[in-house]
């Protein structure tokens, strides 16, 4: 298993190393599940007083880091390869929870840490591709600001928290603060812990913190408070096609999705009459019956957009915002298909969306079914990975990811592995593989009947996406009570040619 590396460009790397050492992230770099690279730019000048700075041209206050030294400690930790380069500088873009989940997904991060009153430009075009401020206030360097990144970006990698689930209901998530929290004693200075939490209610107990965590976002972050109305906003007017749209309902409502683009008349009429009244609301909803809002969403997660258009305008005002570095699109309009497939991606396959809308679990009949951990990890992908029938495309290190977040499942008879099944990074149901010798015998069902059973546990709606030819998944689906979607789906991957 390699580490997520994380490079940190600094004249003080003992800053950088004890502060990052002690607790979570120290534990997570001795299990070896990040590693962190503390790199001296004065190791790398050529000058032989170890001097970095000059003064800038055209004059002015102070000194400035010089390009020769921070482009040869980069080069030394890249060794010219291309790797996501932060620098760290009030003049970047916000650092947010969104970031973090984002750069969560890379395998290598370096950090660029300025002192003095900054870096000589010219370099920095050379080797940066993202420049990010931890906040509007000015700090002598970048160490604590990569610090502060460095520790939230790895909190969310998977096995770094030992608890899948504690990333996932926290503030921002979801664009919403935490709720508050209680422990022992039941009362102390007078005031008592709030009933609801002592009743064991677990419906009642998600209720009253989601109630407590909009009420606190809507008083002391009414911005975010705003972001998250029009979120659910968007997700009701989706769920008119929930067959059709419960891949985009559930990136929005599990917090992996960013809207890129949104047909805003049709939100904003639904919104003013929501709020004038909602009675006429229900109504107008009922007039609007068919029509459709049209959507392009960027699953952070996976890395994936999602694009619904109503008609050709909006297919192509939507083409026109999908992010240049995009490898995967989901659509299910033959006209956007083809306008993406004329834009240099291709269509390998077609899909059959599965929605199973009940709350209800379902029974595992096969009693050997476990979270996989990566003792299975070579079991998987000797049987999974790259090949035609299941998993096209599919890659190690996917099937690792998907073992450390928890996310796969495996069948066992008599202690041995037969099969598995999986949650995929969007949060589709798939992956399902159970050995020759051991079908018909109810074990796939199982899988799938367990897997829902997860997924409805974290409060999420399963679904999944069948290959448009496999009818025996399509059956074993409807038999455990999925429904199909109308539409037919496409994933659309970058061409080669294209990807550059
Ligand atoms: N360097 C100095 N101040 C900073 C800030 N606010 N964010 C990121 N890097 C910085």
């Amino acid at each position: 298993m390699s580490a997520v590396i994380f490079h940190v460009l600094t004249l003080f790397p003992q800053m950088v190393i004890q502060g990052l050492s002690p607790s979570i992230i120290g534990r997570a770099w001795e299990k070896k599940i990040i590693s962190l690279n503390a790199v001296d730019i004065r190791d790398y000048t050529t000058d032989r007083h170890r001097k970095v700075d000059d003064y800038p041209y055209g004059g002015g206050a102070g000194m400035l880091m010089q390009a020769q030294p921070v482009y040869d400690a980069h080069k030394a930790v890249t060794g010219g390869r291309k790797v996501r380069t932060i620098y760290v500088t009030p003049q970047g873009t916000p650092f947010t929870q969104a970031k973090a989940q984002e750069l969560a997904q890379e395998d290598e991060i370096v950090f660029l840490c300025g002192h003095y009153e900054g870096i000589d430009e010219r370099v920095l075009e050379e080797i940066v591709t993202d420049y990010i401020s931890i906040g509007d206030y000015v700090l002598t360097g970048g160490e604590l600001p990569a610090m502060v990144m460095i520790d939230s970006i790895a909190r969310l990698i998977p096995g770094v928290l030992g608890n899948d689930i504690s990333s996932e209901e926290e503030s921002f998530y979801n664009d919403l603060l935490e709720y508050p929290q209680y422990s022992r004693p039941e009362e102390w200075h007078g005031k008592r812990v709030p009933e609801v939490l002592l009743s064991g209610n677990h419906k009642k107990v998600t209720q009253w913190r989601l109630e407590q965590a909009r009420a606190r976002t809507a008083e002391r972050r009414p911005d975010l408070y705003e972001k998250y109305r029009e979120k659910q906003l968007l997700i009701k007017q989706l769920a008119r096609h929930k067959r059709n749209n419960i891949h985009l309902m559930e990136s929005l409502t599990r917090g992996c999705a960013e809207v890129l683009y949104c047909d805003r008349t049709a939100l904003a009429q639904e919104h003013t009459t929501a709020e004038e009244n909602p009675a006429v609301s229900q109504k107008h909803s009922a007039e609007r019956g068919s029509a459709e809002l049209s959507v392009l969403l960027y699953n952070r997660c996976c890395r994936t957009c999602m694009a619904f258009a109503a008609d050709m305008a909006s297919g192509r005002a939507i083409a026109d915002r999908i992010p240049v570095d995009t490898e995967l699109i989901i659509v299910s309009e033959p006209f956007l298909k083809e306008l993406l497939l004329q834009r240099g991606y291709q269509a390998p396959g077609s899909y059959i969306q599965m929605l199973y809308p009940q709350k209800v679990s379902l029974p595992v009949k096969h009693k050997e079914i476990f979270p996989l951990t990566m003792e299975h990890f070579p079991y998987v992908c000797s049987r999974y990975c790259n090949d035609a029938q299941c998993g096209p495309g599919i890659e190690e290190a996917y099937i690792r990811e998907r073992i450390q977040a928890g996310a796969m499942y495996g069948a066992f008879v008599e202690g041995r592995q037969v099969g598995f099944m999986g949650i995929h990074s969007e949060g589709s149901l798939g992956m399902l593989f159970v050995e020759e010798a051991f079908r018909r015998q109810g074990i796939a069902s199982s899988l799938e009947a367990y897997a829902v059973n997860r997924m409805l546990e974290k409060g999420w709606t399963p679904y999944g996406h069948v290959s448009a030819g496999n009818t025996a998944s399509l059956n074993l689906q409807e038999k455990l009570g999925f429904y199909k979607a109308e539409k037919t789906f496409w994933w659309l991957e970058k061409t080669l040619a294209n990807s550059t």
